[in-house]
């Protein structure tokens, strides 16, 4: 009781004067914006400690893994990275089958030489960024048309690119921010032979699957780890026997100290998406057109995976990839839609949009350039039923059947074959791309599967569009099957040849135009692609509308604030957060802690459940509580942690470090609570979820007895 009254006390204490951390910060700035207040907070480097382009530095130890779709920390001098369990996860199936699932069993490299390559995988080092703002914009001026300037940022943009690159094998891109109202140039490094080095079995890696995911209280031992090698050069290289590991300029030390509550954290890495600025509209659209259409296309789509994949090892193995990225947005839809009701995120919108207004017909000026903005971005929303068929197109055809995108590769075949002697060349080029990813594929491929979702999609998208909306042979579909579309898929699936690699490989053998002439996938695939660009020109004009009304609503709005400093949305480029280890109340009455032990899988657990298995080994270690050097001062082994970091998709695998700029744990979700958070952040509430680094390394060392990785390593204790 008391100790409670007293967790309680020091609770609204902390919420006192903790400044919830709000922001995604451009490390290049970090000098000019927020290292003051960073060393406030308790940071320990400058600014140059952690982004500098003449010294090593934090920014050199942090990559965007796949070019943004998760992120990624070196750990060793040898190239040794660590990411998430989530991240590595489409490899680490890859790799598995029922001889060696190492989805089930994990994986340990206990040699360089037993490491796995995986072509494809890559990792990108950010080697410089600068503002081009002035560049990009010099011959812009107010009254410049968007589309003119569309054109000349294109233009000026590649030439600066052009520059950067010079004879150098790096990679230069700039990109906009703030709706298009700031360009940042862009030079970057990429490697292409990433080595999977390990990962524990799902049942750790994974543990609480989709019922725990973006959930706290969390207990996920969600890591892996990879190796970056590069050529006897230094420089990037495919794979090769003959590549070394990659040395890198800075690695992270990694603290066994664990952490505390009011404990300083920051976290690097590359958020994805955020949309902080959109629009009372914006916010409407995302749960009425992309949620919805989303949840109701992938409930259908997971249910009939879901049947599949427990009816063998080998179904499991076949769809556990798929299933588990089409299963994290669907249900990160249902928490979105849930948070932006309850958090009244629309009333927020709408707030801001007034206070924009009232702030806008104050003068005359303003209302020339800012006065129309907001009518511009309501207006590209207004026709909700070819936004809808859109995003059903992109759902239901093109993303749940895995026919048609695949049959659709082999499109441009049915007009070269037309002149197979004068086309040679472009033939052979499309049938070694299209055998080139051949094995793979029809690895992970279940025909009958794949019919039940052709036939219950299309229905779904038939109940759900106005005919206008349909792909043409819908009518087909209509008239010669009335309207029955599982009988329509099964004919489907009997005349075609991109449901079986036998046929497939026959063909490309042979390629003969008749054949593909009476295919019905492929002939479907070309009608839904030609829906799908009529649909998607008929939106266009929304979308160019949509995009000049919220370049001119940011500018407006920082013009309104000239003393705040705004920080740009999300966009795929290395950007730091920092804040604080930091609990939450997530209702009425009720505290969750900061962190969560080993307790938790005893507690959890559900023997043969495919979310909630605790493996016998470490049941048993856990019983013996064997924790080796890696118990926190408390005498447990804890698992994870929250901080108030402000994250999002793409930064899953990103490094939490210490106020000395160690890693403390590695950031792989957001919560239940705070699911709008995308779009507005809420400091009381959202929190970032990371597993305690001393776990990670305890599945290492104790768990799986791969010392020498730890080894490699710099601990500090
Ligand atoms: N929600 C996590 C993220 O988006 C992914 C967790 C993966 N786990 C799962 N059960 N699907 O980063």
């Amino acid at each position: 009781m008391k100790k409670l009254n007293l967790v309680l006390l020091l609770t609204v204490m902390f919420y006192g004067w903790a400044v919830a951390d709000e922001g995604m910060w451009l490390p290049s700035l970090l000098n000019k914006l927020n290292i003051a207040d960073m060393q406030k907070e308790g940071l320990k480097l400058s600014a140059e400690d952690i982004y500098s382009i003449n010294n090593s530095s934090l920014k050199d130890a942090v990559v965007a893994l796949d070019r943004g779709s998760c992120t990624a920390e070196l750990v060793s001098k040898d190239g040794l990275l660590l990411t998430n369990h989530h991240c590595g996860f489409g490899e680490i199936q890859q790799h598995s089958s029922v001889e060696h699932d190492y989805l089930q069993d994990g994986f340990w490299a206990m040699s360089r030489e037993e490491e796995l390559s995986n072509p494809g995988k890559t990792v990108t080092f950010l080697i410089s960024v600068e503002d081009v703002t002035a560049q990009v914009l010099a011959d812009i001026t107010d009254a410049t048309s968007d589309e003119e300037r569309s054109k000349i940022v294109r233009k000026v943009s590649a030439e600066l690119e052009e520059k950067a690159k010079g004879d150098t094998h790096y990679e230069t891109y700039v990109r906009s921010f703030f709706s298009s109202n700031k360009y940042y140039l862009f030079v970057v490094e990429t490697f292409k032979d990433i080595r999977l080095v390990g990962a524990p079995p799902q049942a750790l890696g994974k543990f609480g699957g989709d019922t725990d995911n973006w959930m706290w209280p969390r207990h996920t031992n969600d890591f892996s780890m990879f190796r970056v090698y590069c050529g006897p050069d230094g420089k990037p290289a495919e794979y090769s026997e003959n590549n070394i590991p990659y040395q890198p300029k800075h690695f992270l030390p990694i603290s066994l100290k664990g952490v505390e509550e009011g404990d300083f954290a920051m976290v690097m890495g590359y958020p994805g998406r955020t949309t902080r600025y959109e629009t009372s509209f914006g916010v409407k659209s995302i749960m009425d057109v992309t949620n919805e259409v989303r949840i109701d296309v992938r409930e259908k789509l997971l249910d009939i995976w879901s049947d599949y994949m427990s009816t063998s090892q080998k179904a499991r193995i076949q769809y556990a990839s798929k299933h588990a990225r089409s299963s994290n947005y669907y249900k990160y839809s249902i928490g979105q839609n849930k948070g932006l009701t309850n958090l009244k995120v629309i009333d927020k919108k709408q707030a801001i949009e007034k206070e924009f207004t009232d702030w806008v017909n104050a003068e005359n000026g303003r209302k020339e350039k800012y006065g129309k903005a907001l009518s511009m971005i309501e207006n590209s929303f207004k026709n909700q039923e070819i936004d809808k068929a859109r995003a059903y197109v992109g759902e239901a055809l093109l993303r749940g059947p895995e026919i048609f995108m695949f049959a659709n590769r082999a499109q441009s075949l049915l007009e070269l074959l037309e002149k197979p002697e004068e086309n040679k060349d472009k033939i052979d080029r499309v049938i070694s791309s299209m055998e080139k990813g051949m094995d793979e594929y029809f690895k992970d491929y279940d025909a009958a599967t794949d019919q039940k979702v052709v036939g219950t999609l299309l229905k779904l998208f038939a109940d759900k569009n106005a005919p206008q909306y349909y792909p043409e042979f819908f009518s087909t579909v209509q008239k010669k099957y009335k309207g029955d579309y599982e009988k329509y898929a099964k004919k489907l699936f009997e005349n075609t040849i991109f449901d079986n690699k036998e046929e497939l490989k026959a063909f490309l053998d042979n390629p003969s135009l008749k054949v593909l002439k009476k295919d019905m996938a492929l002939s479907a695939a070309a009608d839904i692609f030609a829906k799908y660009r009529e649909i998607s020109d008929k939106a266009g004009e929304n979308l160019k509308m949509r995009s000049e009304g919220e370049r001119l609503f940011v500018e407006g709005l920082m013009e309104m604030k000239p003393d705040k400093n705004f920080y740009p949305d999300a966009n795929s480029t290395m950007r730091l957060t920092y804040g604080q280890v930091n609990d939450y109340s997530p209702r009425d009455g009720v505290i969750y802690n900061y962190f969560t032990t080993s307790d938790g899988y005893l507690e959890k657990e559900i023997p043969g459940d495919d979310e909630f298995d605790v493996p016998t080994r470490m049941k048993s270690l856990l019983l013996e509580k064997n924790y080796g050097q890696y118990a926190d001062a408390d005498g447990k082994l804890h698992a994870c942690f929250i901080t108030n970091n402000d994250i999002t998709g793409g930064n899953s695998g990103s490094p939490v470090m210490n106020a000395n700029g160690e890693l403390i744990g590695i950031a792989f979700d957001g919560n239940w609570e705070a699911m709008s958070g995308d779009i507005a952040f809420e400091p009381e509430l959202q929190r970032c979820i990371n597993v305690d680094i001393r776990f990670v390394l305890w599945v290492i060392d104790v768990y799986a007895g791969a010392t020498h990785l730890i080894d490699e390593m710099k601990i500090v204790k």
